[in-house]
C-alpha cells in the first residue's frame, strides 16, 4: 500500500457511506415531508443509478484507497430489489467492516438472507416507541411493532450488536427518551440519540428544535446514572456512555452542539455515482460517467485521490457562518 491519503485537514479516507436508492417507504417529516416527496416527486430512474457490478468495483478501489468501512444507506436501502446481491459482492472483498443502516420495516423479512450474504452490522432507526409519535415522524404504513420486530430478526440472524438511532426533536420526541432507554436498557443493544440536524432544504430546521446531547444524558442519567467510555475506533461519530449498573450502553450523536468535523473520514456516494465530500455539501463529483467509459480502476483511484486530497469541508464547525454552504443536499438522497 502506498502512503495514506488525507484531505486539506490531514484527514484519512477511512468510511464510505454508498446509498443506494433515493426511495423510501417512509415520509418522515424531517426528512422526506409528503408535501415535497408526494407523487409528482421525480426519483432516479433505473438506468441512473449505479448497478450492483458499478457499486462493487468502485467498492475495491476504495478499498485500495484505504477505507475500512463500508455502510449501505438510502433513501431506504431495502427498497432497492435483491439487496443480498450486493452485499454478497461487497463482502468479497477481504477487510472491510460491511454494515447497513435501515429504517427496519422491511428488515424482518431480509435479515437472514443479509447476513447469510456477509452483512456484519445492522442500524436501526427508531424514532419512538409510542405509536402516535412514530406515526406522526415517519408518516408511514408501519408500526413500531414492525420495527422492533425487524431488530429482533437481526439479533436472532446474528448481525448485532446492533445499535438503534434516534434522532430527537425538541417538543416533538424528546419525551420518548425515557421510554427508549428504558426499553432497550438490557436488550444488547446500543440505542443512540442523534441531535435534529439542519441536512436539506425541505424540513424548516432551526436551532430551537434541536435538544443538546448534554441534556438527553441529563434526562436519561436522573434516571440510570451513567459512566463515560472511551471511543471505539477514531473519528466514531457518538460519544459513548453505560450504564453505571450494567444495563448497557448508549451514545450521544452531538453533530450541531459538539461537531466532530476535525476526525470526519468519510465520504458518500449517491445512487447515481456521485461522490460528497459532505453531508452538507452543495455538489458532488461525477463518477458515472468514468466508470461508463473505459476506465483503468488505476484510472478511477486516481481520480478519487483528487477528490479526497482536495477536500476541506468542515460544514458542522463553521453552521451559522456566512461561508457554510447555503444549498444542500437531501438526505434522503445521501442517507446521513
Ligand atoms: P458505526 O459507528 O459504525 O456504527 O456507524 P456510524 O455511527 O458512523 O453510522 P450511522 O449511520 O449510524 O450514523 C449515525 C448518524 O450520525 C447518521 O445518521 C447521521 O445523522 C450522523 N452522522 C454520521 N456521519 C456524520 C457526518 O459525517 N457528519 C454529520 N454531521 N453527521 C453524521
Ligand atoms: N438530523 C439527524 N439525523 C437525521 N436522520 C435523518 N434526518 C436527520 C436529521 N435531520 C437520520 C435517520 C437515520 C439516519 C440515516 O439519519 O433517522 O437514523
Ligand atoms: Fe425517514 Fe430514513 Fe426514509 Fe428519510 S430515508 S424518510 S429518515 S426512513
Ligand atoms: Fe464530516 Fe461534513 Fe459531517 Fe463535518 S459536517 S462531520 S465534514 S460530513
Amino acid at each position: 500500500p502506498g502512503p495514506v491519503l488525507v484531505d486539506q485537514l490531514g484527514r484519512p479516507l477511512r468510511d464510505l457511506r454508498i446509498s443506494v436508492t433515493d426511495r423510501c417507504n417512509f415520509r418522515c417529516t424531517y426528512c422526506m415531508p409528503r408535501d415535497k416527496f408526494g407523487r409528482e416527486h421525480a426519483f432516479l430512474a433505473h438506468d441512473e443509478i449505479l448497478r450492483y457490478e458499478e457499486i462493487a468495483r468502485l467498492a475495491q478501489v476504495f478499498r485500495g484507497l484505504g477505507v475500512e468501512k463500508i455502510r449501505l444507506t438510502g433513501g431506504e436501502p431495502l427498497m432497492r430489489k435483491h439487496l443480498d446481491r450486493l452485499v454478497a459482492m461487497l463482502a468479497q472483498i477481504p477487510g472491510l467492516d460491511l454494515t447497513l443502516t435501515t429504517n427496519g420495516a422491511l428488515l424482518a423479512r431480509h435479515a437472514a438472507a443479509l447476513k447469510a450474504a456477509g452483512l456484519k452490522r445492522v442500524t436501526i432507526s427508531l424514532d419512538a416507541l409510542d405509536e402516535a409519535v412514530f406515526r406522526s415522524m415517519s408518516d408511514a404504513e408501519c408500526s413500531v411493532s414492525e420495527v422492533l420486530a425487524g431488530i429482533d430478526a437481526a439479533a436472532a440472524a446474528g448481525l448485532g450488536p446492533l445499535k438503534v438511532n434516534m434522532v430527537v426533536r425538541r417538543g416533538v420526541n424528546d419525551h420518548q427518551i425515557l421510554p427508549m432507554a428504558r426499553h432497550f436498557r438490557g436488550s444488547g443493544h446500543i440505542l443512540r440519540f442523534i441531535e435534529y440536524m439542519d441536512v436539506g432544504a425541505s424540513n424548516g430546521w432551526r436551532m430551537d428544535d434541536v435538544l443538546p446531547a448534554r441534556e438527553i444524558l441529563t434526562r436519561i442519567a436522573s434516571e440510570f446514572p451513567l459512566e463515560a467510555i472511551d471511543r471505539d475506533y477514531p473519528g466514531e461519530v457518538a460519544e459513548r456512555w453505560r450504564y453505571a449498573d450494567g444495563g448497557g450502553e448508549i451514545g450521544v450523536i452531538a453533530s450541531v452542539t459538539q461537531a466532530f468535523c476535525r476526525d470526519c473520514t468519510r465520504l458518500r456516494l449517491s445512487p447515481e455515482g456521485k461522490l460528497f465530500t459532505c453531508l452538507f455539501a452543495s455538489a458532488g463529483h461525477d463518477m458515472r460517467a468514468l466508470l461508463r467509459e473505459e476506465r483503468s480502476n488505476a484510472e478511477l483511484a486516481a481520480w478519487i485521490g483528487a477528490v479526497w486530497q482536495a477536500r476541506g469541508d468542515r460544514y458542522s464547525e463553521l453552521r451559522g457562518q456566512a461561508s457554510a454552504s447555503a444549498q444542500k443536499i437531501e438526505m434522503s438522497y445521501i442517507g446521513g
